[in-house]
């Protein structure tokens, strides 16, 4: 029986003979001695192996081998205070299951070297910290929705349409035809509303983007939601408690892996009692020249230095409305009224503080038949090519809304990663699709 090494690491087992299984994280060796410290997925523990307590055979064996060998190890544990995590393990048998070359992997070597060898640097205690967490927010997406009442619903991957504009879409030869990889899941969204009414998934996103830059994937996993019967405001509302959802689960249940990554978890726990402002684009814009200085010409869309500008000035994500329709994707509604210098679409991103990063996007949908042709058009989109989504809005067509959070962004603004390609396992970019 073998015991995980959380589970040894206690008052309780101490003096107690126990067996782990796992890789050797360090080793160095003094003569009799041997010192190790051991991995599995739930820690690591000091493990000391003498000379003469163990056979001989076994011995050699932990002194010949190197980081990364696969273990089975027998031991008494005996706390000391000295040893990370309070205990170590002393050995009476020692089994290396199979002995590891030389590792690729040492002490301060480059990023891209780390990313070359990412089949290996997953191991790294850096890396399983964040996957962990990572675990955490995807299953707390789930029961966020879940216990709202929404149906997961996953859309096709393959997808014959644009939704975000053209530029971005990765084409694939499908038999003698040519299809996309999915940009958004929002068009089968919008269909499914009209069966389901509150849907939600986490499903991999495709992008062909390009610009090489700290926040981008051309792989990346959105977490949508659609809603009938919604307008823009009500999904911002429930953006904002998704987010403090995802928070509180990853306080409750990480709190190890957020002290490995030095986290700021103060700062995070103190977002989670605060309201969190919604502010129009043409508020943001007054903000920017008031208290930044900036001047950014009315109607075109926020770049990344004034997204990270204007968040300087909050200690919660934002919700940002109300951006010029002109700039957005066909499918935002133009709101009527108001008093901005032109005409303005229901719409939304939540912007973090810390960098400006935009988390979620989101808006209303176009009701409207005529309009939505209209701005297909503009697009130099191929109107009968969406004439099934058009369909949507002959039959029973109602008020709809939806948004998508990227789930590398959130991991990235939370954890407070340089690069987004840290919030993913194996990333893809315009410069790498390898290992
Ligand atoms: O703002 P976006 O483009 O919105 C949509 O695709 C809508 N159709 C979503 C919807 O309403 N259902 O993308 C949503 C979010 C962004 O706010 C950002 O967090 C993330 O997806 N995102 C990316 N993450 C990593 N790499 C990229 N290249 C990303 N592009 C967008
Ligand atoms: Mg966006």
């Amino acid at each position: 029986m073998f015991s995980s090494i959380s589970e040894i690491m206690c008052i309780d087992c101490a003096g107690k003979e126990v067996s782990i299984r796992g890789w050797v994280h360090r080793t160095r060796s003094g003569g009799k001695i041997v010192f190790s410290t051991i991995r599995d997925h739930t820690g690591i523990i000091q493990v000391t192996t003498k000379k003469g307590n163990l056979p001989d055979e076994q011995f050699d064996n932990a002194l010949k081998m190197l980081v990364e060998s696969s273990v089975e190890i027998t031991g008494i544990v005996k706390e000391d205070v000295r040893s990370p995590g309070g205990y170590e393990l002393l050995v009476s048998n020692f089994n290396v299951l199979a002995f590891a070359e030389p590792y690729p992997i040492q002490k301060d070597q480059s990023e891209e070297w780390l990313r070359e060898k990412r089949h290996l640097w997953i191991r790294s205690r850096r890396m399983m910290a964040i996957l962990k967490i990572r675990s955490t927010l995807t299953g707390a997406i789930h029961d966020f929705f879940r216990e709202l009442g929404y149906y997961e619903f996953t859309p096709p991957i393959f997808t014959p349409n644009a939704c975000e504009g053209g530029s971005t879409l990765f084409e694939v030869k499908y038999y003698e035809q040519k299809v996309y990889l999915t940009q958004t899941w929002q068009l089968y969204a919008e269909a499914m509303i009209f069966s389901l009414e509150k849907i939600y998934d986490v499903s991999p996103t495709f992008r062909s983007e390009k610009s090489k830059t700290s926040r981008h994937l051309t792989e990346f996993w959105m977490a949508e939601m659609e809603a009938a019967w919604l307008t823009y405001h009500d999904v911002i509302k429930i953006a904002k408690d998704e987010l403090k959802f995802i928070i509180r689960r990853v306080l409750e249940r990480n709190r190890p892996d957020l002290e490995l990554l030095e986290v700021n978890t103060a700062k995070l726990e103190a977002m989670l009692d605060k309201e969190w402002p919604t502010i129009t684009y043409t508020e943001a814009l007054k903000l920017l020249k008031e208290k930044s200085g900036m001047d950014v010409v009315w109607g075109k869309d926020l770049r990344t230095a004034e997204e990270e500008e204007i968040m300087k000035h909050f200690d919660t994500p934002v919700a940002v409305t109300e951006y010029p329709k002109e700039v957005m994707a066909f499918y935002k509604p133009t709101k009527e009224g108001g008093d901005a210098p032109g005409p303005v679409a229901k719409c939304f991103d939540m912007l973090a503080p810390d960098g400006g990063l935009e988390i979620v996007g989101g808006s209303e949908r176009d009701t409207d038949i005529n309009a939505l042709i209209k701005a297909l058009e503009a697009e130099g989109e191929n109107v009968a090519n969406y004439d099934w989504y058009l369909d949507l809005r002959r039959y029973g067509s109602v008020v709809h809304s939806g948004y998508g959070l990227g789930v590398e962004r959130v991991l990235q603004w939370m954890l407070g990663l340089e690069n987004i390609k840290d919030a993913i396992p194996f990333p893809r970019t315009m410069t790498r699709v390898t290992p």
